[in-house]
């Protein structure tokens, strides 16, 4: 069967770096390189961290892009105290040998859509896309299609109505979701449902690899902030939904959607209206409703044990 060809366009932070070892664990998919983003932390730190992760899977050979520094209408704000200072948990890393490639985000995004099919995966705030689509108009047009990590419908986790990844680039959102490309979306209502408990982390340790030693200890602070926030340790894999959907598309239950980005609002900007109307049943944007955490916990281990760190 033909790999699915994608860009992963991310801010790591830690679930973004579950996601991003799954993606580079999946024999269904071709990695075709790590475009970065400020969003959790800075850009400099995501960036880095996109090396360091590459680097950690033995995946070396998947570039690594520098992309936008500040969300469209600029500076908004981090989730250092989710992720860490550092983004990923405040470890100890090896300086990563893997250089930053010269060509900007952007850029390459644009240069892969123009070689054939591909689908971006967006797991941070999508102020690359929306330059993408402001400075590549055609981009719309040359896509698969884009999954993205965002949104939700019922309860922000930045302020009461908005999720983080719209809340920190609104403008950038707005754009995004009003082109005319497919879109799949995970919000929050989604993602709350698929997550690793403290018994997986043990789990993950008594592999006695890198990876696994490493994935659940970035993942410690992450549980602790949860169960200031939520009362509870579950890990949420927020960012590993986007990257499930491209592996297995019957996984995630799907429905035809209207999405409307708030830029405006006292109270409500970067919030998202999901119309699930019946008249938007066969859009070509769906937002994700329903994921089975058992098949989705599975499979994230079967597929991180595979992983092993180069000497
Ligand atoms: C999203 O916000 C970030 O902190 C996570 O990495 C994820 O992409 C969840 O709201
Ligand atoms: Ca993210």
């Amino acid at each position: 069967m033909a790999l699915t060809r994608i860009v992963i366009d991310t801010d790591p932070g830690v679930d973004d770096a579950v996601a991003i070892l799954l993606a580079l664990a999946s024999p269904e998919l071709e990695v075709l390189g790590i475009t970065c983003v400020a969003g959790n932390v800075d850009l400099e730190k995501t960036t880095l961290n996109a090396q360091r992760l590459v680097a950690l899977a033995g995946r070396s050979d998947v570039p690594v892009f520098r992309g936008c520094a500040e969300p469209l209408a600029g500076p908004t704000g981090t989730a250092a105290e989710v992720h860490g200072f550092d983004g990923l948990g405040d470890l100890e890393w090896p300086t990563p040998r893997v250089e930053v490639n010269e060509l900007g985000a952007v850029e390459f995004l644009y240069r892969e859509l123009t070689r054939g099919r591909v689908t971006i995966v967006a797991i941070g705030p999508l102020t690359n896309l929306a330059t993408l689509l402001v400075e590549y108009p055609d981009a719309a047009d040359l896509v698969e299609r884009v999954v993205i990590m965002g949104g939700a419908s019922f309860h922000g986790n930045v302020t009461a109505a908005a999720e983080f990844n719209i809340w920190a680039d609104p403008e950038a959102a707005a754009i995004v979701f009003n082109a005319s490309w497919r879109i799949d979306v995970m919000p929050l209502d989604l993602t709350h449902q698929a997550f690793l408990t403290d018994a997986n982390l043990e789990e993950l340790r008594s592999w006695g690899t890198e990876v696994g030693q490493r994935v659940a200890d970035m993942l410690e602070p992450y549980a602790a902030f949860h169960l200031e926030w939520y009362q509870n340790r579950d890990l949420i894999m927020h960012d590993a939904m986007a990257v499930y959907e491209v592996i297995d598309p019957t996984a995630i239950v799907k429905s035809g959607v209207e999405v409307e980005i708030e830029t405006d609002g006292l109270f409500s900007r970067g919030a998202t209206h999901f119309s699930r109307s019946h008249r938007h049943a066969t859009s070509t944007t769906r937002v994700g409703t329903f994921v089975d955490n058992d098949r989705f916990v599975d499979l994230l281990k079967s597929r991180l044990a595979t992983l092993r760190s180069p000497n």
